[in-house]
């Protein structure tokens, strides 16, 4: 039986993970890869006391691993945009497959990745990027290759969603966050999580997959979770909602939506029940109609798994002597669709507006005014008569979808009324019909 050589760059959560499920069910994996899948070599700046290495050479220098001719696949498990550029391109260079769980590095870099890895001709594999241990980019490309996919939307970072749920359960946003970090489902930068960069990563390589377009993350739309109040995640409940942050890709008529905000979603819906470090990610195909993926989306056996999967891909490829099972984005890079990614401003989105307005009579015949005069049919309208103070009451109101261009001019003349004090607050809204 072919003997397959991982080298593992990295051994913190996602690493530390990898190694230990490697070995637990390493003749399981025998079995279903065909070939046996050896540690060859192992390689970070800090050693995991959670990890018996053995005999397994162990270094410091990650570039050891790259450097090493008995290495088939180079495992890049360090996070980060510019030292995993360095090393998966000099692996890549060095003729070695590529598995990584680095969604910042494909969302920013991965053109440049999958052109210099199709040159070479070896498999550059990202599964554990997005959304942990779901198998989703494996789903949209594989599983869904008939499909054309007209848009995905999903809960696709762990540590926001875990925050969310527990700040609904009445906890303090910062005891969360640290929780979170401790167990181990926070990026390095947790502002990564908290202002919706991680997301707006996964979200640019999902729509790719999606959709064939040229990863895009520069342009991606991105609004973290860090202004939603409890006031908001209480009145949105009131209304039938939850707040949820959501990454979303739509594909319109020339170019398409690449967006991560907090987002109301209708409380019945599966995706407004999915709490805690879970995620979802729900994909509609013009065949399938929607699917919906759930499970972890972080911690590390969880990302090992998916990490393994590709390992095992690799090494089934590797072991049949050919080089490429799928494309690098699901397809050939000839036919991916130069589509533009367009401004928030030409979204199309149902809202959540909140204000403080004046209590006397005329001035909910004001603000309906104003939104009916950019087209903007409303939903639903609360009042808070029981919170009036110094003159003022909050109001509350669901909108139908409309142009963002068109909310943000309405928003603009609404804040210029006498009526009404401060800003409007506003959270998107969607229902998935
Ligand atoms: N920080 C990420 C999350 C880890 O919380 O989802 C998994 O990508």
């Amino acid at each position: 039986m072919k003997d397959v050589r991982v080298g593992i760059c990295g051994l913190g959560t996602v690493g530390g993970g990898t190694f230990n499920v490697l070995n637990r069910n390493a003749s399981l994996i025998e079995g279903r890869a065909g070939c046996t899948i050896r540690i060859g070599r192992v390689a970070s700046r800090r050693q995991n006391d959670r990890i018996e290495l053995g005999d397994i050479p162990f270094s410091n220098d990650i570039f050891d691993v790259v450097n090493d001719p008995d290495i088939d696949v180079v495992v890049e498990l360090i996070g980060g945009y510019d030292v995993a550029r360095e090393l998966v391109l000099a692996a890549i260079e060095n003729g070695k497959h590529v598995v990584t769980a680095n969604k910042a590095l494909i969302a920013v870099h991965g053109n440049e990745i999958f052109e210099a890895a199709e040159k070479k001709g070896v498999i550059v594999a990202y599964e554990a990027g997005v959304a942990g241990g779901i198998p989703v980019i494996k789903a949209i490309r594989e599983g869904l290759v008939a499909n054309r996919i007209d848009w995905i939307a999903g809960i696709i970072n762990g540590t926001g969603n875990f925050i969310l749920t527990e700040m609904n359960a009445g906890r303090e946003f910062s005891d969360v966050l640290k929780q979170a970090q401790e167990l181990g489902y926070a990026e390095a930068d947790p502002t990564f999580d908290v202002e919706g960069i991680d997301a707006a990563h996964k979200l640019t390589i999902l729509a790719s997959a999606g959709f064939g377009v040229p990863l895009q993350f520069e342009r991606a739309y991105t609004e973290g979770i860090s202004k939603v109040t409890p006031y908001d995640i209480k009145h949105a409940e009131m209304l039938g909602y939850r707040i949820k942050h959501l990454g979303i890709a739509r594909r319109r008529e020339g170019g398409i939506e690449l967006r991560v905000h907090p987002t109301l979603v209708p409380k019945e819906l599966l995706i407004a029940q999915v709490d805690g470090v879970l995620n979802a990610v729900l994909v509609d195909g013009d065949a399938v109609g929607q699917t919906m993926y759930y499970g972890a989306g972080a911690g590390d056996e969880a990302t090992a798994s998916a990490v393994i999967a590709d390992i095992v891909d690799v090494a089934r490829a590797v072991s049949h002597g050919s080089t490429q099972r799928v494309p690098y984005l699901g397809f050939e890079p000839s036919a991916l669709e130069d589509l533009p990614v367009l401004p928030v401003e030409d979204i199309y989105s149902a809202y959540y507006l909140r204000m403080q307005a004046e209590d006397h009579p005329g001035v909910l015949a004001k603000i309906s005014s104003v939104l009916s005069e950019h087209g903007i049919n409303i939903e639903s309208v609360v009042q808070k008569e029981s919170e009036l103070s110094n003159g003022k009451i909050p109001v509350i109101m669901l909108t139908h979808t409309v142009q963002e261009r068109q909310m943000n001019q309405a928003i603009a003349e609404l804040e210029a009324l006498a009526d009404i004090d401060g800003p409007v607050v506003r959270i998107r809204a969607e229902n998935f019909s």
